[in-house]
This record gives C-alpha cells, structure tokens and sequence, in this order.
C-alpha cells in the first residue's frame, strides 16, 4: 500500500466500472499505414494490460481489391506487432489475441464478406456484443464507407471512431457531419484527434483543476502571451499525395493545436465528464476571433517542390504559426501563438505560458545581452511522452551583489511515477471510445466553429515563405510575435 504522496501504484488503470462490455471491433483500412502502425499494435498492448473485455473479436475489413484472408490478416498484424509495439508478438498472450482477428471484404454494394465476418465473431462472442467501427481510411473514403455501413445494417446500435482532419473547410465539415448523422447518432460518433490521448495533455487537467497553485494566476492578469508550439524535424517521409491537399494548417494546426488551446484555455468544468469538458472547450472555440491572414506566417522547406509528387510550383504550407486571439473575459488581449511545421530543428510538444512582468523593474542587470527584459517567468509543458513541466523564474546568483539568473524547477514524468501503466495515445483513445466516453473526443458543433474560424485565412492565405531545412521557419515568425520571442528554442 502507498503510504506517502506519490502515486499509488496498486491503482488499477481503469478505476472500477470501467470494464469496456464485450465487443466486435472493425477496423476499416485494415490494410493501410494506420492499421499497421497503431491500431493492431495498440490493440494488442491493451490485451495484454487486460485492459480489453473479456470477450472480444478484431475484424479487418478493406475493398475486395486490397483484401486479405484471414491467416494473411494475422500474419500481417503479427509483423506489425513486430515493428512498431512495445510488447512482442509471443507467447500465449499473442496466440490469444491472434486468434481473435478475421478479414472480411466490403466494397459499396458489396458487403457481404464484411457481414459474415462480423456476424461470425458475435456468435463467437455470444449475448450481444458491441460493435466499435474504426475508420482508417482516407479522408476522401469517410462518406463513403460511412454510407456503406449504413445500407449493410452494420452500423445499426454501433459506434464509430472517425480520423482527423475532418473535413477540409466549414462547407465539406458540414456536409460530412450529415452524412455521418444519417447513420450514427452524435452520441455515438467518436472524432479522434490523437493529442487529447496523450498523457500530458490530460495533465493539464491536473495541473489546472486539481491544484490551487496554478489556476488562480491562470488569466491575463498574470499571462502576457501563451505559445502552442509542436515544430516536427521529419520532413513529409513520401506523403506527398496526402500532404499536397492538405498542408499543416489543415493536418496540425485546426485540428492538434487548436484543441490543446481548447484545453489551456477552457473555464472550469463542473465536472470532468465529457458534456462538461466537451461544453467548455466548444465555449472556448466559440470565443476565438476569426483567423486574421495579416496574423499568420506560411512556409515551405527548402526542396519541398522538388520531392516526389509535389507540384513544381505548389503553394501547399509545410509550416504554419498564428497568432490567436480570444475574445472572452480570462484572455482578452493575451495571445496565443501557434506554430508547427515540417523539417524543423526539432521535433518538440510545448505549451509555453509566460507570466507578466513584476509593475517595478528595481534589480540591476536586468536585461539580457541584445537589450531585451530579462525575468519572464514561465511555465513550459512539454507534453512529448513521457514529458515535463518546467517552471523558470529568477533567483539571486550567491555572492556579494544582487545579481540575477534564470533558474527553474521541473517535474520529470518520467522519473517521477511508474510508467507500467502508460498507454499510448491511440490505445487510450480507443479504450474511451469502447467505454462509451467521448470526453476526450471533438464534438461536431466545436468542429463546425474550428473551421468558421478558420474560414478568411482559407479564403486569403498569405504566400507561402520559404525556410532553411533544420531551421525554426520562415523569418517572418520573429514579427508575428513582437515584442515577444519564441520559447523554443532558449526557452526565454
Ligand atoms: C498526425 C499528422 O496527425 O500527427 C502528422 O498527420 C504528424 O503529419 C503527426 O507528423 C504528429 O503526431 P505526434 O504524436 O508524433 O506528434
């Protein structure tokens, strides 16, 4: 038993009750890149933390020109398994997750593979299963299989789990919120946005609502500017087909970033279910200013044209940063910058909050050698896993004169709890959608506003910069956040 104030390790994960019922998951896209990097691991992991049910069945399912057999469906989750899990495909544990997987075709108008498969892994369930469809698949295919799983009667009493981005603009987003309606019932949609997965970003809850250190000085009294800053240092890696319709505004920037800000940003919750979450962050989207193009900074890597599939004169950003703003009474006139791109420096996961001055400057040597005020004290969550939070403030340098340097204190994930019990974004993602919980999925009246805002930068974006390969981004990144600077990468 843990008797003093670190986490209680003899804690289950899932807290009492919340045993996922038995279940038929269907991943469609069996076949694809997702499939194979973290929904078969994934699934995987959480059987062997016991965290799945205690009857469950996995059918794949794809269009009968990239279909599998069963044992083919099993050898591929096997390499998967192999490539990108933690945990080995071995021993009887894999044994007996392997003989849970099965590979039915489904093409439109052609389900009948599909439906056998699915009707075969509830009998070997028995009672009455649930039935979770994962689709991953394309954005393009969204409406499609959608429509598809509606005229089979698959999809009748079901949930379904749908890929980011969702939709292109505000027009496409609604239509495919209709198409989705047609056939699953919000309360059953399950939107993923893989960063709400992720441990740290949960932390935030913590750090916020379970602290009376932080939320208190959380405000624009205290907050002169926020920073959201996931810069990546891998370039598109052969994405180009999906990449060139798409850009990093549209793949990073409306839909990870823009949800963190959501979390960051959000008022209390009266409770920490998913109507209150849900409510507060859709209260925050609601309150963001229209995107202002004279606020934005697009960027292309140096060779990006040049890459494989890539236009020879393509407009499409590698690298987008924003200035945000929000209009309600915490934040007004505090901004929020945002930045992400490709082939950067480094690949990081920050959300920088920098507190404002103290209203008298009274110490010497208070400035940093180019001239600009030293003392920003800030708080920096880094919420790559396992992450960080750090705080940075300044402290008198021991000896005779009052001189100050920059310090901080940090808190280390990795070195402070125990890691056993650690999911993976997606593997946590997938339990809640099994659970039934949407708390940390987008709802569709916070995507409809997303992509509201967003609509005069779609209209008139400005042309795209180029920038140096290993860089921070295009020069125009230091304007858009004067007087302030960017966090990343000497931390000020
Ligand atoms: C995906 C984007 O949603 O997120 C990718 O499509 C991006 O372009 C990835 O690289 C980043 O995720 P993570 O968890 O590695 O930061």
């Amino acid at each position: 038993m843990a008797t003093d104030d670190r986490h209680d390790v003899t804690q289950p994960l899932a807290p009492a009750g919340r045993v996922p019922d038995d279940h038929v998951i269907v991943i469609c896209g069996a076949t694809g890149d997702l499939a194979r990097r973290k929904l078969l691991p994934g699934l995987f992991h959480l059987a062997k933390a016991g965290l799945l049910p205690a009857r469950y069945r996995v059918v794949g399912t794809a269009p009968a020109a990239d279909s599998f057999g069963d044992a083919e469906f099993r050898e591929h989750a096997r390499q998967a398994v192999a490539q990108f899990s933690r945990a080995a495909p071995e021993g009887p544990e894999w044994q007996a997750f392997e003989d849970t997987l099965s590979f039915g075709a489904a093409d439109p108008g052609e389900t009948t593979p599909l439906q056998s498969a699915v009707r075969e892994a509830e009998r070997a369930i028995g009672g009455s299963p649930r039935r979770l469809f994962h689709l991953a698949v394309p954005p393009v295919a969204f409406g499609s299989v959608v429509t598809m799983l509606g005229a089979s009667g698959l999809a009748e009493d079901a949930r379904v789990i749908v890929e980011k981005p969702f939709g292109t603009d505000l027009a496409s987003a609604r239509a495919l919120n209709d198409t989705l309606h047609a056939v699953f019932a919000e309360s059953r949609v399950f939107r993923i946005d893989h960063f709400l997965g992720k441990e740290s970003v949960d932390n935030i809850l913590a750090l916020r609502f379970a602290n009376g250190l932080f939320e208190p000085i959380w405000n624009r009294e205290h907050i002169s500017h926020v920073q959201i800053d996931v810069p990546e240092s891998i370039d598109i890696q052969g994405r180009a087909r999906f990449f060139e319709g798409t850009g990093t505004f549209r793949d990073m920037i409306v839909t990870h970033l823009f949800q963190l800000l959501g979390f960051v940003a959000m008022e209390p919750p009266a409770a920490l279910d998913a109507r209150s979450l849900r409510e507060e962050k859709d209260k925050v989207f609601r309150t963001l200013r229209p995107l202002d193009p004279a606020h934005v900074v697009r960027g292309q890597y140096e060779g990006y044209r040049g890459e494989q599939g890539v236009a020879p004169a393509s407009d499409t950003e590698t690298f987008a940063a924003l200035r945000v703003e929000i209009d309600n009474w915490r934040w007004a006139g505090v901004p929020f910058y945002l930045r992400s791109g490709k082939a950067l420096a480094e690949g990081r996961h920050m959300v920088t909050l920098t507190f404002r001055q103290p209203p008298l400057r009274m110490f010497p040597a208070d400035v940093h050698d180019d001239g600009t005020a030293r003392g920003c004290s800030s708080l920096a969550i880094d919420f790559d896993d396992p992450g960080s939070i750090t705080t940075r403030f300044l402290a008198k340098e021991p000896g005779p004169e009052m001189r100050l340097g920059q310090t901080e204190m940090v808190f280390d994930y990795a070195g402070s709890f125990v890691q056993d019990h650690a999911l993976e974004a997606y593997e946590h993602l997938i339990l809640e959608a099994m659970l039934g919980d949407q708390s940390l999925f987008t709802s569709a009246e916070g995507i409809d506003r997303l992509w509201e805002v967003a609509e005069p930068l779609l209209k008139d974006p400005p042309p795209v910069e180029p920038y140096a390969r290993g860089s921070w981004g295009p020069e125009g990144i230091h304007r858009l956040v004067r007087p302030h600077q960017w966090y990343l990468p000497d931390g000020r």
